[in-house]
């Protein structure tokens, strides 16, 4: 566990911190099963960073040992307090215009996602703002998305086009995230989600869509390299079964890796098709029938369970996470900020998770951390506090990790580190 260079001189510390909880990859990297649980816990924790790297993880008494502290730039005490390494949100939709408020009285109205879709809201709603918007105001929001993430603990995050719909908003969209990621610390992953909805003008020709997105769209996307991966929402009356098999299959030839939505509210048989097409990640499965789990616990393909979303939905049932965890399938959590499901916080996804889905704050925890940088492919960066790793690292009012579950409803972050620099640093409010 503990490793260190010596003869350097850190340019940034944390000591004394009551639980640091490494995350450390030799319990599993996804982690599964009871090794979920596994927190590689250090008591009166320390790092020390050098530019933006860990250089050191163990003991705040061996630390002292091994670096000269007036030397020192930021020393800062996490006395009786959390360490963690930073959240990855590995699920996000942050590239739209507008908003959708309205929707909540329609949905205690009783009315379906499918319903509302059908109606020209939801995410069709969000198409007709998104393509009127400029890429630059496309940025403005993403900046402000992003500062409020940041601000609950998230250092880095997937984001998905997916609200253009057409060649010219799709790219406006991808590249928007592009800029997203080189104007704020925080690091943006994109994804191409062409396949979201059926924009208006193909409305009854699925078939005709599902041809532009792979003869021009992935081409394109592909060519000008704005996305890493790709992918579709593959739902009754959405994308079917064949046609997100049509466009993954054309992504995949074009080096884009597989992503899919699945079986988030009827069984299409998702998840046997995410085994099938090896998808890195997945989304939702809260509908998945029993053997699409069991083949993509054979393939070790990661379910990203987004529990903001049944919330907002207000949906009886959640994911099987239990069930999930049991099968041996590695799992990992994220917001899907999107402007049905708004939520910037990885904070309140734990808490969701733990009182939803009956996770412990422990499997919360990993999911949030080293299991989403999985989900994302880049657990060898980021995701556990490791000598080596980038110090992307959580300072939290809260003296353990069970606290983060328990005390919901606010923000219980003191510091965030991104990259080795002090990014967030929230102050206790005093009133008196
Ligand atoms: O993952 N389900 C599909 N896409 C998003 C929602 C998009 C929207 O409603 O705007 C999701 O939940
Ligand atoms: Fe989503």
């Amino acid at each position: 566990m503990i490793k260190m260079k010596k003869n350097t001189i850190p340019d940034l510390v944390v000591i004394n911190a009551n639980e640091l909880i490494t995350m450390d990859t030799k319990f599993g990297c996804p982690r599964i099963g009871n090794s979920m649980t596994e927190l590689g816990i250090i008591n009166d924790g320390a790092i020390a960073v050098k530019d933006s790297d860990i250089i050191f993880v163990g003991a705040t008494s061996e630390l002292k040992t091994i670096y000269e502290f007036s030397k020192i730039k930021t020393v800062i005490d996490a006395t009786d307090q959390l360490v963690t390494p930073g959240f990855v949100d590995p699920h996000t939709h942050i590239i739209f215009d507008g908003s959708r408020e309205n929707e909540l009285e329609m949905k205690l109205e009783g009315k379906t996602y499918l319903e509302i879709l059908e109606a020209g809201g939801g995410i069709l709603k969000t198409v007709t703002a998104t393509r009127k918007a400029t890429k630059e105001k496309l940025v403005e929001n993403g900046l402000k998305i992003l500062d409020e993430m940041m601000s609950y603990g998230t250092t880095t995050i997937e984001t998905k086009s997916g609200y253009g719909l057409s060649l010219e908003s799709e790219i406006k969209s991808l590249e928007a995230a592009k800029q997203l990621n080189f104007n704020h610390s925080m690091d943006v992953i994109s994804t191409f989600l062409g396949a979201h909805a059926v924009p208006p003008e193909y409305e009854g020709k699925t078939d005709e869509y599902v041809d532009l997105i792979t003869s021009k769209m992935i081409p394109k996307v592909a060519q000008d390299k704005l996305a890493e991966f790709c992918d579709v929402f593959c739902e009754e009356g959405i994308f079917s079964i064949a046609q997100t098999k049509k466009i993954l299959n054309v992504a995949i030839k074009y080096g884009l890796k597989p992503q899919i939505h699945i079986d988030e509210i009827m069984d299409t048989n998702g998840a046997a098709l995410a085994a099938e097409l090896n998808a890195i990640q997945t989304g939702h499965l809260l509908k998945s029938n029993e053997m699409g789990l069991k083949a993509m616990a054979q393939k070790q393909i990661i379910a990203t369970l987004l529990p903001g979303t049944p919330f907002c939905l207000m949906l009886k049932d959640f994911a099987p996470a239990r069930k999930m965890i049991e099968y041996g399938m590695p799992i990992a959590l994220a917001t899907d900020l999107n402007p049905n499901c708004w939520t910037a916080s990885m904070q309140m996804i734990i808490v969701l998770a733990c009182y939803n889905m009956k996770l412990k704050p422990s499997e919360a925890l990993t999911a949030a951390t080293i299991n989403a940088a999985c989900a994302i492919q880049r657990q060898d960066k980021i995701g556990s506090l490791e000598v080596g790793k980038k110090a992307d690292i959580n300072i939290f009012n809260a003296p353990n990790y069970q606290f983060l579950a328990y005390k919901f409803g606010g923000n219980l972050i003191s510091k965030v580190i991104k990259n080795g620099k002090i990014v967030v640093d929230i102050q206790s409010v005093r009133m008196n």
